[in-house]
């Protein structure tokens, strides 16, 4: 069979890319490894930036995003058992919204069966063949187990930083940047109300803390733990009890919540970065091109960025016949990115206790701390960077 793009990865990256590229007539296939309930339930990101927001209202898949997200104006760094609220609407004139990347992945899945876009979930042995041609092709074994042939024009590696797509481009053609961090970060997701009505980011000498929800029945919280720590580790009660350990402050009227804890996970902390993010007639997007630690909260928001940037020149490539976007796609994107590294190593550093660092480097960490707490200016920096800056 044959299709225009053929996109590897029903995650964000994937399913947006394709949604795109059909709303503006173009052909495009997506191919998943897993099934179709399982990428319902993965659970990964949940802030939403004020430009992700906009681009899933203006294709219209916003409605249930509109119906159930939760708009925030600000969130807290809590410090020194206080609160520091940075007020996101105030300084920015933006909000986030808070809804699981599992629900945008439902909706757009739901857009595409709707329409008859087509998605192919539980494929197996994909591989990428002559991405430096003009005629690329992706083999693989469908859900029955059949080898199948894919041709393309264009492939899309949207298939996460495991994906087979990057490790195709040969190894003299890209260089990367990495940086691992000595700590992991342990999730949960708890059957409870959120214990304050908006985020807390904490900084505690045990280690960082992060009180998050998905509803107003679902809270979302996080610890730093280890980078090797095991999850069999943490009992239930281990998890409540750190937690709780943390996230207490007799400074404000703020109490725990606790609940069944319905999912836990640790996903490791890197910063990673392709350069460039395309080879030939192989164009990476998202977690495939880089990654950035999750403080920022910015995952899943630069992979919302980049196939915008990606439609564009695809459809200015196949039925224009113009390529100055396809050839700027990687140059337009990293400007994003690399400003999305920045901040996330910034917000991840100021927040983690390292424990390597010396007392020097601690001071200096409590002082920018209580500096982006005391400044207009510098709360207003964090604030136009973690509403998300305007698309390029
Ligand atoms: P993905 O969502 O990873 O999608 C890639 C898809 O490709 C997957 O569905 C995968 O199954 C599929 N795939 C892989 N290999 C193949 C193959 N060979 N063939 C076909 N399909 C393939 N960000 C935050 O901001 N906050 C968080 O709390 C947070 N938590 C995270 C937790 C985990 C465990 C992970 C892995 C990431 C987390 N992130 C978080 C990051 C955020 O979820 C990602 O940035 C976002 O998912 C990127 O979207 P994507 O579409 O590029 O990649
Ligand atoms: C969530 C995840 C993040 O990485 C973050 O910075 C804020 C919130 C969340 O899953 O709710």
């Amino acid at each position: 069979t044959r299709t225009q793009v053929g996109i590897i990865g029903a995650g964000p990256a994937g399913l947006l890319l394709s949604y795109l590229l059909h709303a503006e007539g173009v052909d495009a296939v997506v191919l998943e490894t897993r099934s179709r309930a399982y990428v319902e339930k993965r659970v990964r990101a949940g802030v939403c930036e004020h430009p992700t927001v906009e681009l899933l209202r203006e294709i219209g898949v916003g409605t249930r995003l509109d119906a159930e997200g939760l708009p925030h104006h600000g969130f807290s760094l809590r410090f020194d058992g206080q609160d520091h609220r940075i007020a996101l609407t105030e300084l920015t004139g933006k909000s986030i919204t808070v809804y699981g990347q599992q629900e945008i992945v439902k909706d757009l899945i739901a857009a595409h069966e709707a329409k008859g876009y087509p998605i192919r979930f539980e494929v197996s042995d994909v591989e990428l063949h002559d991405v430096d041609t003009d005629n690329p092709r992706i083999t693989y074994r469908d859900s029955d187990g059949a080898a199948q042939t894919l041709a393309c024009d264009v492939i899309a590696g949207c298939d996460g930083f495991h994906g087979v797509s990057r490790p195709t481009i040969p190894a003299d053609k890209v260089k990367t940047f990495d940086r691992e961090y000595p700590f992991a970060w342990l999730g949960v997701l708890a059957q409870t109300p959120p214990s304050h009505e908006e985020l807390i980011y904490t900084h505690h000498e045990r280690g960082f803390a992060l009180h998050s929800m998905r509803s107003p029945e679902i809270t979302r919280l996080y610890l730093q733990v280890p980078s090797d720590e095991k999850i069999e580790n943490w009992s239930d009660d281990r998890i409540w009890s750190e937690l709780d350990v943390r996230l207490t402050t007799n400074a404000h009227d703020f109490v725990l919540r606790e609940g069944p804890i319905l999912d836990k996970g640790i996903t490791p902390m890197r910063s990673f970065v392709t350069e460039p993010m395309q080879y030939g007639r192989l164009f990476l997007a998202g977690d495939a091109a880089h990654i950035v630690p999750p403080t920022g909260a910015k995952g899943m928001n630069l992979a919302v960025a980049d196939v915008r940037v990606l439609s564009r020149a695809l459809v200015e490539l196949l039925q224009h016949k113009r390529s100055e976007l396809a050839e700027s796609y990687s140059d337009t994107c990293l400007r994003r990115v690399w400003r999305a590294e920045h901040f996330s190593w910034y917000m991840t550093s100021m927040l983690h206790v390292d424990p390597s660092a010396d007392d020097f480097t601690r001071r200096l960490q409590l002082s920018q701390l209580r500096y982006t707490a005391s400044s207009r200016a510098a709360a207003t920096s964090v604030a136009e960077n973690y509403v998300g800056l305007p698309f390029a």
